[in-house]
């Protein structure tokens, strides 16, 4: 039986390979043309050594040199001594360039474009083959026709022919015009990844989703991804917009909700003037409860200023939870090509 190995690379690459219960990762990587770095093969340098993100291995055998007791219980491991008991995702602690490997481009066919309401946009992208990427991840995205690349992550779950997004539709932005005015199922779409360093760990403890805006794409994904693996802790999601029309997906939410055992979601606005009953920032809608006291998984993604505020929030509050992830949807540069 072969298991599917993420190997994510320190510049958020992340390539896939499948890997046999009987090889070890560093022969399946060889094999699929990823040169992970090695050096002894035997359990002696530590050269090989990776932090294990998700999913069960058997370490095999080694010396304390190359791995102590310690690491080796926080998770570390040596890609030419495991092998794989379940699905991995490996953290792998050199570039994907170092590997003779980088992401990979893909070729995609507009399906559907979905103006969500006058600032929320989604669309949907029809694949070759079933995209892989783990839940929260993100791909950079050609403006077809002017070689311009932007970052965009998922709204929908990994493994499907079919691949979702939604974006905030910015006046005069490159991404934005083209899909609000041009768009048309049909359209050929080239995308590049994929990338990020954000996406759902194995959920061990409660979680604590917070998005911002169209920042609830990648919680949308971990939430459908979720819907197949249902969670054994509670999930809870604040979702945070400016005016009442950026609030969109409430009624996937809502099914998510009716899916999902102990997912619970609730959104506010931040516009004092909007007749939406909760009002004002993600932050004034923590509750205890939700942050458990630090044993808590945050994912937190949305617009850098919201990312700055939360994270100052729980920096002032001085509760430390177990992990905290996050990404920030910062703009593209105008000469990202690929970026
Ligand atoms: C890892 C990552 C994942 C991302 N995922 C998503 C996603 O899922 N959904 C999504 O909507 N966006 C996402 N973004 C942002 C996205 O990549 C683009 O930056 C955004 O869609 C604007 O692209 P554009 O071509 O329409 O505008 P551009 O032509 O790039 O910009 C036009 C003008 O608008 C400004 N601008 C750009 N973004 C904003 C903004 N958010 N608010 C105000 N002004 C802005 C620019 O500085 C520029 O002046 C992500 C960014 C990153 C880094
Ligand atoms: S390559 Fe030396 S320990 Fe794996």
């Amino acid at each position: 039986m072969a298991f599917r190995v993420a190997l994510n690379f320190e510049d958020g690459v992340t390539r896939f390979i499948n890997c046999p219960a009987t090889d070890t990762v560093a022969d399946a990587s060889y094999r699929a043309g990823i040169n992970i770095p090695i050096d002894c093969r035997d359990g002696a340098c530590g050269t090989c050594k990776v932090f294990c993100e998700s999913g069960k291995y058997d370490g095999g055998s080694y010396i304390e040199d190359a791995l102590t007791d310690e690491e080796a219980a926080k998770g570390f491991a040596l890609t030419c001594q495991m092998r794989p008991k379940s699905d991995l995702v490996l953290r792998v602690p050199v570039p994907s360039s170092a590997c003779k490997t980088g992401p990979v481009k893909q070729k995609a066919v507009m399906e559907v474009v979905n103006k969500l309401s006058p600032t929320t946009i989604s669309f949907t992208l029809k694949l070759t083959e079933p995209v892989k990427f783990l839940p929260g991840q993100y791909v950079n995205i050609e403006v077809p026709g002017t070689g311009q690349y932007r970052a965009y992550s998922f709204s929908s779950a990994p493994g499907a022919d079919i691949a979702s997004f939604l974006i905030r539709n910015i006046p005069g932005g490159l991404m934005s015009t083209f899909i609000a005015s041009q768009a048309k199922p049909g359209d050929e779409v080239n995308f590049i990844g994929p990338s990020g360093s954000f996406f759902l760990r194995e959920i061990a403890r409660p979680v604590l989703m917070l998005a911002g805006g169209t920042g609830l794409a990648p919680m949308l994904s971990m939430l459908a991804y979720m819907e197949a693996n249902p969670p054994a802790q509670k999930v809870h999601l604040v979702y945070g917009v400016t005016n009442d029309e950026d609030l969109v997906e409430t009624a996937a939410l809502d099914e998510f909700a009716a899916k999902i055992p102990g997912f619970t979601w609730e959104a506010c606005i931040a516009n004092p003037a909007s007749a939406y009953p909760r009002k004002g920032y993600v932050t004034q809608h923590l509750l205890p409860e939700h942050i458990n006291g630090g044993d808590v998984d945050v994912y937190l993604c949305g617009p850098p200023a919201m990312v700055e505020a939360v994270r100052k929030y729980f920096t002032d509050t001085g509760v430390t939870p177990v992990s905290f992830h996050y990404e920030k949807f910062n703009p593209s540069s105008p000469s990202d090509k690929a970026a």
